[in-house]
């Protein structure tokens, strides 16, 4: 297929390993069954979005990344560790992890630079350290002069910039993204790609990132992993070539309409 390379990726070392991994979630009108046997690698640096329907199990499969939820059966294991013994959480592993949730998530009653820099302080770091790391960080994600405000008084283009911030602020090696962008217009949404690929090209972090938008997806991934409806399984992986930085012109290119056509196709077939 046309844009789609054949190449294996650089053989960089396995980050995130989710093997066999599978969830349900008992109710009290029985068993939700959410994510099917399931086997992901995730490469050190790499960019790999989840796409697919509504309700397919993306959530869930970040949320167990993060540790937030254990596999009814298979293992995760992030950075070489696993992230469970028994029922018991690995929180060396976790320490590598920066979450970004669908709406920013940011404290009303605290400013902008004491949400982002909240992860230090709670880690322990002195205030002018952490004060300083807010300044810069405010800086990096383009919402300089900001730092003081409260979050009511930014956009939330501006709120979720600052929920980046805030989740890079101890310099995670992983980013896990939840439709981060899925409430903005669609030009704050551009600028907002943009800024993600920028950073992620700085901080050489691993990403997985979370969208229902193909074009986003194809925009943004090394590797497009497609999932079924619920329960979620692997329908296809799309590897992503086109150089970088990528600019929006990018998405005027044959080759990547073609992608977004192919996926728009796989994703009707499954409805
Ligand atoms: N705590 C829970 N208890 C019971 N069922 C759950 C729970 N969390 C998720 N589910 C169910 O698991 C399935 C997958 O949910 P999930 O939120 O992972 O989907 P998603 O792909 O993120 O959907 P969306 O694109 O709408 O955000 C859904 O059917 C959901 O109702
Ligand atoms: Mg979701």
């Amino acid at each position: 297929m046309v844009g789609v390379s054949g190449a294996a990726a650089p053989a960089r070392p396995v980050e995130i390993d989710f093997a066999g991994v599978e969830k349900r979630f008992p109710t009290p009108e029985g068993v939700v069954h959410a994510v099917a046997k399931t086997d992901i690698q995730v490469r050190q640096q790499e960019f790999v979005v989840l796409l697919g329907p509504s309700g397919c199990g993306k959530t869930t499969i970040l949320r167990m990344i993060a540790g937030l939820l254990q596999p009814s059966s298979g293992t995760i294991a992030v950075a070489g560790r696993d992230l469970w013994q028994g029922s018991r959480r690995d929180s060396q592993a976790l320490a590598e992890l920066g979450i970004v949730f669908q709406d920013a998530n940011l404290f009303p009653w605290y400013s902008i630079e004491r949400n982002v820099a909240m992860p230090l302080e709670l880690r322990g770091v002195s205030h002018r350290e952490r004060m300083e790391r807010a300044r810069a960080l405010c800086d990096l994600v383009g919402i300089k002069g900001f730092e003081k405000r409260w979050p009511r008084e930014l956009s939330g283009g501006m709120r979720q910039r600052a929920a980046i911030a805030r989740a890079l602020s101890y310099d995670p090696e992983i980013l896990l993204m939840d439709e981060p962008f899925g409430a903005l217009d669609a030009m704050t949404r551009d600028t907002m790609n943009l800024e993600i690929q920028r950073l992620w090209m700085i901080q050489k972090s691993t990403i997985v990132f979370v969208t229902h938008s193909i074009a986003e997806a194809v925009f943004l991934a090394d590797r497009i992993i497609l999932l079924s409806p619920r329960p979620g399984r692997i329908r296809s992986v799309t590897e992503v070539t086109f150089p970088r930085p990528r600019d929006m012109v990018v998405q005027t290119q044959p080759e990547f309409q073609d992608i977004v056509r192919h996926l728009r196709g796989e994703l009707e077939d499954m409805e």
